[in-house]
């Protein structure tokens, strides 16, 4: 159970691995995840179903080396036994059909919203996506996305590849109809997963134009069952936990300041980790 069977460097920064868990194969959804124990002494590590393969009884995470667990679980190779994987965790991706979407991602949620694609177009939306992340070699699955996706737009920070300048650089002119040969589609619903400030910044822009925004929150999760309550949100000005009430959200009602500031709670403990 829970056996490494396939790992790749994506590149210096990300990884990805297939792991066997076929009873989670079985039932994973586009917007789901897994908390993954590498060691028993691990911390649980929250991980989107990045694609799954029931057949064939594997899940794929894609993962950003950030800290002591990721970097850790980067270094596992194929053969290797994870202590734990426990899932699919909080609800699937609503389904939506025969609209007009964009998709927005940014650095590893790329990686995230591969899935939520995927369930768009199976249902016969029209999709647009805008993928971004600091320079070319940190840009991840451009060539699967590309498949998926009607049109494809990228954004690099430093403009070594595709646009220079932010994902939401390139969402402001789709809106404007700048990115459309003068036509203004205005999509129906923006799906956005990525770094807060990306998803806030997203959420600001389509406030603007009265266009629906869901965004797939990544507060810090400790159980992910809902009992700790370390993965608290502020999403309409009530209370829900990140793990059994999402992870996605409505944009424009997520306090995002208030999730940045509880992102930082445990940089100590983290920093003393390492
Ligand atoms: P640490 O040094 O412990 O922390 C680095 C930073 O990661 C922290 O400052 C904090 O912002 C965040 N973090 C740390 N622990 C947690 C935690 N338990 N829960 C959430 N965030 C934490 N990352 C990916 O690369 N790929 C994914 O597919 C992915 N999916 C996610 C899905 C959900 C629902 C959530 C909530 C988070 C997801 N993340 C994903 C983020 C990932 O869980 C964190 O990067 C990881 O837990 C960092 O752990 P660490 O010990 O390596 O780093
Ligand atoms: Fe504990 Fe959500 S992680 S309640
Ligand atoms: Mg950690």
């Amino acid at each position: 159970m829970f056996k490494i069977i396939d790992k790749e460097n994506l590149n210096k920064e990300i990884v990805r691995i297939e792991i066997e868990a076929p009873q989670i194969a079985a039932k994973a959804n586009a917007g789901q995840f897994v908390a993954v124990v590498i060691d028993e002494k691990g911390e649980r590590v929250p991980l989107t179903i990045a694609d799954w393969d029931a057949e064939k009884g594997t899940i794929t995470l894609i993962f950003q080396k950030v800290g002591f667990t990721t970097r850790k679980f980067g270094e596992m190779g194929v053969g290797q036994i994870l202590f734990n994987v426990l899932g699919p965790l909080g609800h699937a991706t609503r389904p939506i059909q025969s609209k007009t979407i964009i998709c927005v991602a940014g650095g590893v949620g790329i990686a995230e919203i591969y899935p939520v694609i995927r369930l768009f177009k199976s249902e016969g939306n029209n999709v647009t996506t805008v993928i971004g992340a600091r320079n070319k070699g940190l840009l991840i699955l451009e060539e699967r996305i590309s498949k998926i996706s009607d049109k494809l737009f990228i954004t690099t920070d430093d403009g070594s590849y595709g646009d220079k300048g932010f994902v939401t650089d390139v969402l402001e002119k789709i809106i404007n109809g700048q990115e459309n040969a003068g036509r203004n589609i205005k999509p129906d619903l923006v799906y956005c997963v990525g770094p807060v400030m990306m998803m806030k910044a997203v959420s600001e822009l389509t406030r603007k134009s009265g266009i629906k925004t869901i965004v797939s929150l990544n507060p810090i999760m400790v159980d992910a069952t809902g009992m700790c309550g370390s993965c608290r949100c502020k999403v309409e000005g009530r209370t829900v936990f990140g793990c059994v009430d999402g992870p996605d959200f409505d944009g424009h009602q997520v306090d995002f300041d208030d999730l940045s500031n509880r992102l930082g709670q445990f940089k100590e403990e983290e920093k003393n980790a390492d």
